[in-house]
């Protein structure tokens, strides 16, 4: 189970990051990915904004190969047993724990005039999120561990208190395919992972047009190449070294590869022009049928219904299944 957060445009760090994983962990288990639309309200979005939103990260999920007839695609709202389940939850987590996370203290900093407590039971919330299907196997960056670790403890909590000796609730653990080595995608200008919020020109959407795309990696950091045979290259050049790995032939960023170990001050092989054309063909490629199928999905509204539909009777079920065992766990079963 995973949660994506409606903050609208996708970028390529997203997909890398996440979403690709996600794709190949629909065939091997049972999977649920949820928009989490309540979580949003913690930091009081425009309305339509955030409707917009949830339809878009919806269509560009399904346009990164999320398949709805295989996972199972939903929107937070549309099952009130997480929210049920957020309630118990909330009477064993502790506002002192809770005061002390960090993404907290990041957002009070933030914004201080709205600290809220849905912003401080955020990570309640997020327990909920998961245990509400019983999930055990969460695919989430390092950013998160912090939430999942509070996650295993109110489930532990939830257990001795309610379980009598049985488990009611599993732990949930952090999931990756590449220990330790998720692929990182760093901003155009070499600063800082690619994110959503900075310049837009030094991130790449997966909504971008084709000349947007090219305008933006023509643009992308670069210097006069390195000084000595067999450098190791600056992070921003390893960046679009690491693109090209993935977006590119293989032989054609070898090439490029071979060209910069060769490269030395007075004898620059590299040609960072070239590069950046190629990449930036190679790039678009690879982004323009993601955006089409997005568009494709945004502009018909009723398929996208449809799924959103299909994917929260799902989620419902499963979250049904948990509340009953919650509910007489807790002893709040009267008939
Ligand atoms: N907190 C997560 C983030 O910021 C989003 C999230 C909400 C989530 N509920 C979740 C992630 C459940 C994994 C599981 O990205």
């Amino acid at each position: 189970m995973s949660g994506i957060r409606p903050t609208g445009f996708l970028h390529l760090g997203n997909y890398f990051g996440a979403l690709r994983n996600w794709a190949r962990m629909q065939h091997e288990y049972e999977c649920f990915f949820c928009v989490v639309d309540w979580h949003s309200l913690t930091t009081h979005p425009d309305t339509a904004e955030l409707k917009n939103s949830v339809y878009r990260v919806l269509a560009e999920n399904i346009a990164c190969g999320l398949d709805p007839e295989k996972a199972t695609l939903y929107v937070q709202s549309d099952v009130p047993q997480d929210a049920e389940l957020y309630l118990y939850l909330n009477m064993l987590a502790y506002k002192g724990e809770l005061e002390k996370t960090v993404t907290f203290k990041d957002k009070a900093r933030q914004h201080p005039d709205n600290v809220n407590a849905g912003l401080l039971t955020y990570p309640v919330l997020q327990t909920s999120d998961i245990v509400i299907h019983r999930a055990e196997l969460v695919p989430v960056g390092k950013d998160q561990e912090q939430h999942l670790e509070m996650a295993r403890n109110f489930v532990q909590r939830f257990n001795h208190r309610y379980g009598h000796g049985q488990t009611i609730l599993p732990e949930p653990h952090a999931f990756s395919y590449d220990a330790g080595g998720l692929v990182k995608i760093l901003s155009l200008d070499g600063n800082g992972k690619m994110s959503k919020s900075e310049n837009q020109m030094n991130t790449l959407y997966l909504a971008d047009e084709d000349d947007a795309i090219r305008k933006k990696l023509m643009k992308a950091k670069t210097d006069q190449g390195p000084e000595a045979p067999n450098s190791t290259p600056p992070d921003y050049i390893e960046n679009l070294f690491g693109m090209m790995d993935i977006v590119s032939a293989p032989d054609v960023a070898a090439k490029f590869r071979a060209d910069y170990a060769q490269s030395s001050s007075g004898n620059t092989v590299i040609r960072y022009g070239d590069l950046k054309k190629q990449l930036a063909e190679d790039m678009v490629r690879f982004i323009a049928p993601i955006r089409e199928t997005a568009n494709g999905l945004l502009a018909n509204k009723d398929e996208l219904k449809r799924i959103m539909k299909m994917g929260g009777e799902k989620a419902r079920a499963s979250g049904q299944d948990t509340i009953e065992r919650v509910r007489k766990a807790v002893g709040v079963n009267y008939y």
